[in-house]
């Protein structure tokens, strides 16, 4: 069985067909990538995948079982993590903290009141600020741990919200346009930190314009155009699909 089933997943804002009918399987512990020009609605897939968005249409299988338009906070708790083509930093929190974020957003809010106080919640603090630090090593941010993350730069900034989605331990990541204005410098270490990430067991989808990245990192390609898929299939089968050619990597490339 595959990780996620994708079923004839549709989504329309006012009279716009962001999404039409998609479908596709993701098998675990791939790297797959969503191609396709600006608009093409491969941000408005993550987000219906992600629970942001409630569909239109189809439906959403995780492990077989529906999850057809729940909320992202039981979608992070099912195992679906991501990062956002625009960078949701909180700026006055420091870099650490950032990272923190991410692992509360699977902690029970309901028993907070009661636990605090108590030394399990510092436990559980300490132990989260250890988390965090280990994973801003990962991404290549452990000396800005305690620095205000307003400050950092927007690479650093595409690597800390890559690092805040690990955090909530995801078996599923999906990554919106991670090498976007990043230099080739900043690009070469994203493609490094995704393969590291996939080689950990994590399945991760990609949403990337950068086709060396694309064709270096995935196993399976979606093609997006106006909404609906276009293709999807090996990176050497898009790579030679005339369809895909003429539509998208014919310009891209
Ligand atoms: N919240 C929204 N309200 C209205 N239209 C939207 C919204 N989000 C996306 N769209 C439209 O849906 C289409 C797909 O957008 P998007 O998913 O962002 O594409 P991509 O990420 O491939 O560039 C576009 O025409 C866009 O204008
Ligand atoms: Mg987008």
């Amino acid at each position: 069985m595959s990780l996620l089933e994708v079923q004839s997943l549709s989504k329309t804002f006012g009279g716009v067909a962001a999404v039409a009918e998609v479908s596709f399987e993701l098998e675990a512990g791939h790297v797959h990538s969503v191609i396709g020009p600006n608009g093409a609605g491969k941000t408005t897939l993550f987000n219906l995948i992600a629970g942001a968005v409630r569909p239109s249409g189809g439906k959403v299988r995780l492990d077989g079982a529906d999850i057809t338009g729940l909320a992202p906070h039981v979608l992070a708790e099912r195992g679906i993590g991501r990062s956002f083509q625009t960078p949701q930093i909180f700026a006055a929190m420091s870099v650490a903290e950032n990272v923190m974020v991410g692992r509360h957003l699977r902690l029970d809010r309901r028993l907070l009141p009661s636990l605090l106080g108590m030394p399990a919640v510092d436990r559980a603090n300490r132990a989260a600020r250890e988390r965090a630090q280990l994973l801003l090593d990962q991404v290549g941010l452990g000396q800005e741990a305690d620095r205000p993350a307003g400050g950092l730069a927007y690479g650093a900034m595409k690597r800390l919200e890559i690092a805040r989605a690990l955090a909530g331990d995801p078996r599923l990541l999906l990554l919106d346009e991670p090498a976007a204005g990043l230099n080739p410098t900043e690009t070469a270490e994203i493609t490094a930190l995704i393969q590291a990430i996939a080689a950990a067991g994590v399945t991760v989808v990609l949403v990337e314009h950068d086709m060396r990245l694309v064709m270096a990192v995935s196993d399976h390609i979606i093609v997006l155009d106006s909404g609906r898929k276009l293709a999807d299939g090996t990176a050497a089968a898009i790579r030679a699909d005339p369809a895909v050619i003429a539509a998208y990597l014919g310009q891209a490339q």
